[in-house]
């Protein structure tokens, strides 16, 4: 049985590169956009490159948006074997992104997308993840929403000082391990995915990892095996030379 995966934020960065492994896996990948013309694009690309990949509209901040798109899936598939929430944004209030510099405005927008976003989501598309035999859900989540990381002296993430979006982050884990937990008798498995500091559209193309490494890290949380675990952060490793990933603390 072909399995089904949609990727939310799929027309670019770190969910195209997903929905691109997921799809040279065989799949049918699914590429949630907000904007058609971009999702229709990029599912052209992976179309022309031979895989099964189809565009659906799809804003996660947009409730009709969110309801229309499972319905899609519902009426086309019946289930949904892989949800891959990608989808995210970054923004920083002031030049340091000091926490006294911290904007309700701001942090409510990216609480909107990271954070309410992958809640909406998540829930609009559970019954059809309970439909298929093993479910697997990835929140694209991030070493900078680890308390511990950014709280350590000795960690290299401890200069940052911004609070909207690590603070999403933040949440965005926690909001992993309660799913894991409220789904911890079903077969489905909930992780959170540490892809890196990877360059993107993002971070100006400043990061030091390629869309393909912070893919192989969704898709590997994606394809856990039966025994594989649930309600973690795993990734890349920062303080580990090289390509090297593993559990990560909250
Ligand atoms: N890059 C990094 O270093 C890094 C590190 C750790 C975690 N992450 C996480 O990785 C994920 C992907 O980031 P990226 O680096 O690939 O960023 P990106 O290149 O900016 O891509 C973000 C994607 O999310 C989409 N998106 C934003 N708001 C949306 C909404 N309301 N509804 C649907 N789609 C929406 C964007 O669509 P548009 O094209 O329409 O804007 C775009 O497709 C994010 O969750 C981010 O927090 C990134």
């Amino acid at each position: 049985m072909t399995q089904i995966a949609l990727i939310t934020g799929a027309n670019k960065g770190i969910g195209y590169a997903t929905a691109r492994l997921l799809g040279e896996l065989g799949m049918t990948v699914l590429l949630g956009a907000r904007d058609e013309t971009r999702g229709v694009a990029a599912t052209k690309e992976l179309s022309g490159a031979g895989l099964d990949a189809r565009f659906v509209a799809l804003d996660v901040t947009d409730a009709a948006s969110v309801t229309a798109a499972a319905d899609l899936v519902t009426a086309e598939f019946g289930r949904l074997d892989i949800l891959v929430n990608n989808a995210g944004i970054l923004r920083v209030d002031g030049p340091a992104g000091a926490p006294s510099a911290t904007t309700l405005p701001t942090l409510r927008e990216v609480f909107e997308t990271n954070v309410y976003g992958v809640v909406t989501v998540t829930n609009a598309f559970l019954p059809l993840l309970r439909q298929a035999p093993a479910a697997r859900i990835v929140n694209v989540s991030s070493e900078v929403g680890s308390i511990s990381s950014l709280t350590d002296p000795a960690s290299p993430l401890f200069a940052l000082t911004s609070v909207p979006y690590p603070a999403s982050k933040a949440a965005l884990n926690m909001i992993t391990a309660m799913y894991a937990k409220e789904l911890r008798d079903t077969p489905i498995k909930v992780n959170a995915a540490n892809p890196g500091y990877t360059a993107t559209d993002f971070n100006s193309h400043h990061g030091f990892r390629t869309p393909e490494q912070a893919a192989r890290v969704c898709a590997h949380l994606a394809t856990l095996p039966a025994d594989g675990p649930s309600g973690l952060l795993w990734g890349h490793l920062i303080t580990i030379e090289g390509d090297q990933n593993g559990v990560l603390a909250w």
